[in-house]
């Protein structure tokens, strides 16, 4: 269960979610946790999370590992700091900051690099999903992004599907239509990593992930975790996301 903080939260913000938080899952054992906050905060957030269950991610990393790329911040950076997954390949960084399949490759292989552990990001526009081009946009998203890595760094990453139409929209996927793409997910990996692999893969969905829907979409075999954006900002409200 990992949460996307996005562009929100300061420092301080970020200590006072921890510390309503924590309390609230010290029981849950059941899965994993992580709170990707925006870099300024990693800091905060690890050092708010010691000694609990919840890991601390980034959102994005360049894949050089230092050198003369202002504004960039790399892999073995965010290790330092403490954390221990980074998203990759966010539909917003697509959408807004030209984020391809080939960049989302290099990052991946960044991050596993720097001892990261990636959660790297798929999912159709709302105009694809309604021209039935669903399955051919996963496809290309996995065999661009994804399908070049080695067999020992695949079984390193977890993957999320995100439709993008159901991004902050409060419009989710319904349970069926989610567990129809981790299928389609699923089969791709299986085609190319073999079918231990396509068991063992970790996909999230991510999309208007809220406590009152989270239970239907876990229901589902298929869906293993959930990608929460504007649900994990309350410290309530993720936590009963994760407490599903
Ligand atoms: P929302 O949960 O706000 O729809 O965001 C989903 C998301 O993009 C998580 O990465």
């Amino acid at each position: 269960m990992a949460g996307n903080w996005k562009m929100y939260k300061t420092p301080a913000q970020t200590k006072d979610f921890f510390a309503a938080f924590l309390p609230l899952v010290a029981e849950a054992k059941h899965c994993e946790i992580a709170i990707c906050p925006p870099f300024v905060n990693i800091a905060a957030a690890v050092d708010a999370a010691k000694g609990s269950r919840v890991g601390i991610g980034a959102q994005n990393l360049y894949w050089k590992n230092e050198g003369a790329f202002t504004g960039e911040i790399s892999g073995p950076m965010i290790k330092a700091s403490g954390a221990e997954w980074v998203i990759i390949g966010h539909s917003e960084r697509r959408q807004f900051f030209g984020e391809t399949d080939a960049t989302v490759l290099e990052r991946t292989k960044a991050a596993l690099a720097a001892g990261l552990k990636p959660i790297v990001c798929v999912g159709e526009m709302l105009a694809e999903r309604e021209a039935n081009q669903t399955d051919v946009v996963l496809t290309t998203q996995f065999n661009g992004g994804i399908a070049s890595l080695s067999t020992d760094e695949f079984a390193q990453i977890v993957i999320a599907y995100e439709p993008v139409w159901a991004i902050g929209t409060g419009k989710v996927a319904t349970p069926d239509m989610a567990a129809d793409a981790h299928r389609t997910i699923r089969g791709l990996v299986n085609a190319k990593y073999g079918a231990d692999a396509a068991s063992k893969v970790r996909i999230l969905y991510g999309g208007s992930v809220k406590p009152d829907n989270v239970k239907g979409l876990m229901a589902q075999p298929e869906i293993d975790g959930a990608l929460v954006g504007g649900a994990s900002l309350e410290a309530g409200s993720f936590a009963s996301i994760v407490s599903f």
